[in-house]
């Protein structure tokens, strides 16, 4: 299969851990006989930089002509504590996630028994935790009327959704939840807020088609409390652009190993995956940063493709790097490899080339990844 991707490597750690993906992207293409041709494209700080403009019109040509995106991380601490700044890199991925229509933030929550002991949560509770949450993408707060008045003492961000926005997110969290333990989640705040009554309608009569699936409905307020209370008893969670991101990221830290955890955003046409975490700029150019949420992040790009078997691969191989101690310092900060000797290990992987007794200490003197 001959697949165009468009690779947008953005700020910070962006860059280093995209690299590590398509040094597996290429080694299951020519294990499997596909051939992944790779545009370059420009967007956060890095794009603003380069031509002032956080979301250049050639990315998004590029972008939508291609069969889906592999996206690194935005943002840079020089814009973040600046409010009067003109352009932001953040509105580079706003932008893309309009002009695109990725409507749907995909994030799995999985934990690794192995790296139980890093959850700021007690083993007890995080066993068996695997829920998937789906963030609204393109509405909402993010994207409502936004005013402020010339003193700058009032400002307003208005949050409004159609019952079609709604609707075609809520299709797909059904569908995903039916191939799952069949229950979804809304996060709502139906008891205040005039949109959250509207998605609780909507999901309640689209609740119909899906005879076999659980719904039940949760404010977002307990909501958080319950994904830090009981993980365990989340299958679905859907909810909308804003709580979605909240309550994303407290997902994420349970199991305790962010650099890990990959996402997907789907669109009409196409599909964007990049890792939850972001651009951490502390540890840009420094070969530190863990590789695997983007990688996995390619992993759910390849489903995304049909190709499961190639997927498959790449999820052994990262989990065959984690069971072996083969991870970056953000999980074991004594014994720790760079983020490129994580992506070769894991490629040499998927290549075939690890032998059973692999000499660790050449590994950590990067000397060869396999003898
Ligand atoms: C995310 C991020 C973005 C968001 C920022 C970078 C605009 O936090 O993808 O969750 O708020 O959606
Ligand atoms: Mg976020």
């Amino acid at each position: 299969m001959q697949k165009n991707i468009a690779v947008i490597l953005g700020d910070g750690i962006g860059p280093e851990v995209t690299q590590q993906s398509i040094k597996i992207l290429d080694a299951v293409a020519s294990q499997f006989n596909h051939e992944f041709n790779y545009t370059y494209c420009l967007m956060g700080a890095d794009a603003i930089d380069k031509t002032g403009n956080p979301l250049p019109d050639e990315t998004i040509e590029v972008c939508l002509k291609s069969d889906a995106i592999l996206f690194g991380a935005i943002g840079h601490p020089k814009y973040d504590n600046d409010p009067s700044a003109k352009v932001r890199p953040e509105q580079g991925l706003l932008r893309l996630r309009k002009s695109l229509q990725l409507y749907a933030n995909i994030r799995p929550i999985t934990t690794y028994p192995a790296l139980a002991h890093l959850s700021p949560l007690k083993s007890k509770q995080i066993e068996q935790v695997d829920f998937i949450i789906f963030r609204e993408l393109t509405g909402g707060i993010y994207f409502g009327n936004k005013e402020v008045n010339e003193d700058h003492t009032r400002a307003s961000d208005d949050c409004v959704y159609t019952r079609d926005e709604i609707e075609r997110i809520a299709h797909l969290a059904f569908q995903y939840a039916q191939k799952r333990r069949k229950k979804l989640t809304l996060v709502d705040k139906a008891n205040v807020l005039e949109t959250s009554r509207l998605w609780r309608k909507v999901v309640q009569e689209l609740a119909v088609q899906y005879g076999d699936v659980t719904v039940d409905f949760l404010f977002v307020d307990n909501a958080a409390m319950q994904i830090i209370l009981n993980p365990k008893q989340f299958d679905v969670i859907l909810t909308e652009n804003m709580f979605g991101d909240i309550i994303s990221d407290e997902a994420s830290v349970i199991t305790g190993s962010l650099g890990l955890l990959p996402s997907a955003s789907a669109g009409n046409s196409s599909s964007l995956f990049e890792p939850i975490h972001g651009s951490y700029p502390q540890a840009a150019g420094k070969d530190i940063a863990n590789p695997i949420g983007s990688i996995l992040s390619a992993a759910m790009m390849l489903e995304y493709f049909g190709m499961l078997e190639e997927a498959a691969l790449v999820r052994k191989a990262v989990d065959w790097s984690l069971s072996n101690g083969f991870v970056t310092r953000d999980i074991d900060t004594v014994n720790y490899y760079s983020t490129t000797t994580i992506g070769d290990l894991i490629k040499d992987y998927i290549d075939n080339k690890i032998p059973s007794a692999v000499n660790k200490n050449n590994i950590a003197l990067s000397k060869s990844t396999i003898i």
